[in-house]
């Protein structure tokens, strides 16, 4: 297969692109040069920033482009200009943050999008992403008709995850000492390796099919509880899990998702409750957990002693989670709480 890549050469575009040229495909990326230099010498690099001139694009045919990096729906719809009849199928990355609430469990991909008051914007924000996406949705369908497989991924975690919340996880836990446990061990999580998110969009390219898909896993429920315990046990055995309730979280301020990632309250648990149904039956398979958190904690690891060397290049990662201090204060008040006497 002749691929085409808009982006791939940060993280979920990464693996594709990796596994791409693994299965034998001739993989073409599209991208401005700056994330990951050198990456895949076996590749067609066409350096372009995707905002100004596309002629790098002027050549070729593929038969299928995968579209990372669309964030807004004019990039989408100048795209499909660019690629008009040159392209069989076109995937776009989108997000499961299109949905306009999640207060039910089981959302599956009829459940209504959000708008936005001014679709007009190109300002990308937590509070217009979403409204953003489904606008990129409706410009994909608009563009490429029949052709089109739209993907609303869930969390994406794994090596090379830029965004550092999954892993923040995965480093407290091997800091070891207490670790501050939010919300109801039982509450449901959902999240995706961004390597079998992958390996499902090559397998739809592959068959050129079409539609809109929720993708996230695990394919059997977890809890936050399963998780924490299956990390602790893989990577830190001496560290202990305490529990502090959602309220007791909420009165302290602390932010859920940023302070805490992956931590929702209750209202919001439907986010983590979305129906991959559609997804499991098209051939998604999730690796264990194991190996998610195994190969994480491993990069995590390494990248952390690359940095200390000084030989990474690219953007700084974000700071994510609860600062140690403040962590320290928020369990000392947990264990002084009047209602804690004698537990
Ligand atoms: N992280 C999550 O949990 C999550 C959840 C749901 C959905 N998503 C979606 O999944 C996708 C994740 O993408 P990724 O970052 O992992 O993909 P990626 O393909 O690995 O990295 C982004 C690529 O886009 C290129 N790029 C960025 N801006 C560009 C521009 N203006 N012109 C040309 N190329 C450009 C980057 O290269 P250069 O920098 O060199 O240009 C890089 O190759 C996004 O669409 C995101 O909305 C993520």
């Amino acid at each position: 297969m002749n691929l085409l890549i808009l982006g791939g050469t940060r993280f979920l575009g990464r693996h594709l692109a990796e596994q791409a040229l693994a299965r034998g495909h001739r993989v073409t990326l599209l991208h401005r040069g700056r994330s990951g230099p050198g990456l895949f010498p076996q590749a067609e690099h066409r350096i372009a920033d995707r905002d100004g001139d596309l002629s790098a694009l002027d050549a070729g045919t593929w038969d299928a482009a995968i579209d990372t990096s669309a964030y807004v729906p004019r990039q989408v719809r100048k795209m499909a200009e660019r690629l008009a009849g040159r392209v069989g199928q076109y995937q776009l990355v989108s997000s499961i943050s299109v949905y306009t609430t999640f207060d039910a469990p089981g959302l599956d991909e009829n459940a209504s999008v959000q708008t936005l008051d001014d679709p007009a914007t190109e300002a990308v924000t937590g509070e217009t992403y979403g409204g953003l996406k489904a606008l990129c949705e409706a410009a994909a369908q608009q563009g490429f008709g029949t052709r089109c497989l739209v993907s609303r991924p869930g969390l994406l975690v794994g090596p090379h995850d830029p965004t550092g919340r999954f892993t923040w996880w995965l480093q407290r836990l091997t800091r070891a000492g207490e670790v501050l446990a939010p919300g109801d061990p039982e509450a449901p999580v959902q999240f995706i390796d961004a390597r079998d998110a992958a390996a499902w969009m090559l397998l739809q390219a592959e068959r050129g099919s079409a539609g809109t898909f929720n993708l996230t896993g695990p394919a059997e429920p977890l809890t936050m509880g399963g998780l924490l315990e299956a990390a602790r046990r893989l990577l830190a055995p001496q560290a202990r899990l305490r529990w502090l309730d959602e309220a007791f979280l909420l009165a302290q301020g602390v932010a859920p998702w940023t302070e805490l990632p992956l931590w929702l309250p209750q209202g919001q648990w439907g986010l983590d409750q979305v129906s991959i149904a559609r997804a499991l039956a098209s051939g998604l398979t999730c690796r264990p957990l194991a190996a998610t958190l195994a190969d994480t904690a491993a990069w995590a690891a390494e990248a952390a002693r690359a940095d200390a060397a000084g030989t990474v290049g690219g953007p700084p990662r974000p700071a994510v989670g609860l600062e140690a201090g403040r962590e320290a204060a928020l369990l000392a008040a947990w264990h002084g709480r009047p209602s804690a006497a004698g537990g």
